[in-house]
This record gives structure tokens, sequence and C-alpha cells, in this order.
């Protein structure tokens, strides 16, 4: 097993974004989440992630309670094990390509020959070889998300986490793009949960999830 969510409550105010949320992800499996516009995904995969917080209910990753965690060990516990890709890239404009992908390496304290040759390794992995030297602003929409792929799975983080990470491409690339994604997870053996809009991302996904405010099934 590698996350348990049961009964997961989330509110702003009075207001319920969702209840009762229950689910399992196995190590290496492929789960898709879909739902309205509005109905939650983003917020519950930031709670898979430890990046937000909940009312009711738990996140356990690999048996670790990410709710009894303080936030430094959160942050430690999220650098360590959860890649994640978000819709619009996030990648840093300032930092090149290599330097981009070696960031959570970087938080980790993994500098040095092995680093970067699995930077180059991911590079090479996610079909942008030889361009580790170029700015964020010198590549298209479709490199900057594989870009941001590499750098989700550069420590191979046992959970990755993708929230419509197609969502801003063109068919043709978002085609291209999620093959990578689904390779290189499969590769590292992590486990993927995927937020997505569209039915031909959530078709290849071992399992469909639809979140709904209250719950999911
Ligand atoms: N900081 C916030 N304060 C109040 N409401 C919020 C906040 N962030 C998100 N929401 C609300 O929570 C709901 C879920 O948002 P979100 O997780 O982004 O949905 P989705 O990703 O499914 O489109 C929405 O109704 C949104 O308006
Ligand atoms: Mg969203």
């Amino acid at each position: 097993m590698s996350l348990r969510i049961t009964d997961l409550g989330k509110h702003y105010g009075d207001v319920p974004v969702f209840e009762h949320v229950s689910l399992e992800v196995a190590k290496g499996e492929f789960v898709a989440i879909v739902g309205e516009s509005g109905v939650g995904k983003s917020t519950l995969l930031n709670c898979m992630a430890g990046l937000d917080h909940w009312d009711a209910g738990s996140v356990v990753h690999d048996g670790v309670d990410i709710g009894a965690l303080d936030a430094e060990a959160r942050a430690i516990w999220r650098r360590r094990h959860v890649g994640f890709v978000f819709q619009a890239f996030h990648v840093l404009p300032h930092l090149d390509v290599s330097q981009n992908v070696a960031l959570p390496l970087m938080l980790l304290g993994e500098r040095g020959a092995a680093a970067d040759e699995r930077v180059t390794r991911m590079l090479d992995a996610v079909g942008l070889a030889g361009l580790g030297d170029r700015l964020p602003q010198q590549l298209s929409g479709g490199q900057l998300q594989r870009v941001a792929i590499a750098r989700a799975l550069v420590h191979q983080p046992s959970l990755l986490l993708a929230d419509e990470p197609t969502g801003n491409l063109d068919p043709t690339t978002a085609a291209r793009v999620l093959e990578v994604l689904l390779a290189q997870t499969r590769e590292h053996g992590a486990a993927l949960v995927l937020v997505t809009h569209s039915e031909a991302a959530a078709a290849r996904a071992d399992r469909v999830l639809h979140l709904s405010a209250d719950g999911v099934r």
C-alpha cells in the first residue's frame, strides 16, 4: 500500500468542499480522479501532498500519518517521497533546464557527479537531451511540461501527483506528454494520482475515481 485516505473532509469556513473521501492507491498503481470544475480535485491532491490542511479524516503514506507531522517534518517527508506536476508547469524562469530538474536533489542535499548524472538521464528520458543549458523561455509548452515531469521524478519519489498536467497543451502535445509521464512513472515504480478533465488521459488509468461533494467513487 502506498497511499490511504480515510474519510477526508475539507471546508472553507462553513462551506464544505468535500466530505467522506476515502481511497487507497497501491504501489505502482495509476489512479485518475475526475470531477466537475470546483469540486475540489486540486484541493484533494494538495492534501495528498501535505500542502493543504484538512478538517476530518487522515492521509497515510506507507504507514506515515501525514496529519501527525509538524510543518517541518511534513516538508522533509514531501521532498523525499512526493513528486508534483502542475497544469501551469511552475518551471523557475531564472534557472536553466538542468537546474530546474536538479532542484529536488539540491533540496535533499544531493549534489555532485551522481546528481548531475541523474539529471542528464532524466532529460534523456523525457526527450530533452542536449537542452539542459536552455532557459525556460526558450522552450515550448510541451517541452516545459517535460521539464516539470523530469523534475517531479528525478529524486525517485514513491508518489507522483499530477494536477491537469496536459491541460495547457494542444491534443497532440498532450498525448506525447502523457506518454512520457506514464512511461517514466512506470519505470520508477511510483504510484500516480492524476487529476484530469481529459477522457483520453483517464482512459489510460488503472482506475478512474469520480470526486463529488460527498465522496469519491
Ligand atoms: N482559499 C480558498 N478559500 C475559499 N475557497 C476556496 C479556496 N481555495 C479553493 N476554494 C474553493 O474550493 C473549491 C474547490 O477548489 P479546487 O480544489 O480548486 O477545485 P477543482 O480543482 O476541482 O476545480 C472551489 O469551490 C473553490 O472555490
Ligand atoms: Mg483544479
